[in-house]
């Protein structure tokens, strides 16, 4: 299987637009309550960057998380730990969970169930592009730019392999061979 082609599917210009809503939205809901935005690193890093400017809160701190998932290789029984934790106590605060897909939910329902059990406010979650038709846990993101039915998607600090997370771009990769259908390679 080889990348034959990078195919552009949300445009730089249109991706600017859609994290400006969503930041327009949630300076609406959040106003100047103590609030904590999280980035699930890698993935999110880029779509982070570009909100977190975007939001007015005065009382606004931002921390980063990385997820390590593994499982005996059904997406049905995916466990997945926090390699890195955030350093704020969560207890009595806004959280904001900042992330760039959400796939089967496996990685969002652990998190969000997570930091809701150390006694935050309540615990939301933005998401750039939603799979919500792959879903296998429930998710349901309160703030969304994007859904896709499939496809794997790079840019925009979504990677293959490591590689493209620095396009300005959401691209479709367009492979000679088989595809599993997953945005996971
Ligand atoms: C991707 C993505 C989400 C997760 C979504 O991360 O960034 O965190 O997978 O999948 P799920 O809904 O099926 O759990 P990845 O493991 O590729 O790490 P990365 O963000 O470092 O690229």
């Amino acid at each position: 299987m080889r990348i034959k082609e990078l195919k552009v599917l949300f445009s730089a210009g249109e991706i600017e637009s859609s994290v400006n809503a969503i930041a327009g939205r949630i300076n609406a809901v959040y106003k100047d309550e103590p609030l904590v935005v999280v980035c699930v690193l890698k993935g999110a890093f880029m779509f982070f960057g570009d909100l977190v400017r975007r939001i007015e809160n005065k009382n606004l701190e931002v921390d980063f998380v990385r997820l390590s998932s593994y499982g005996s290789g059904t997406v049905s029984s995916q466990k997945v730990v926090l390699g890195k934790d955030v350093d704020i106590d969560l207890k009595g605060k806004h959280v904001l969970v900042v992330e760039d897909i959400v796939d089967t939910g496996h990685s969002m329902r652990f998190l969000l169930d997570e930091f809701a059990d150390r006694g935050a406010l309540d615990v939301k979650l933005a998401v750039l592009v939603d799979k919500k038709e792959r879903r296998v846990v429930p998710v349901a993101p309160d703030f969304t730019g994007f859904e896709l039915s499939d496809g794997f998607i790079v840019g925009y600090g979504l990677d293959c392999a490591e590689q493209y997370r620095q396009l300005p771009d959401i691209c479709e990769v367009i492979m000679v061979g088989e595809v599993d259908g997953n945005n996971l390679p």
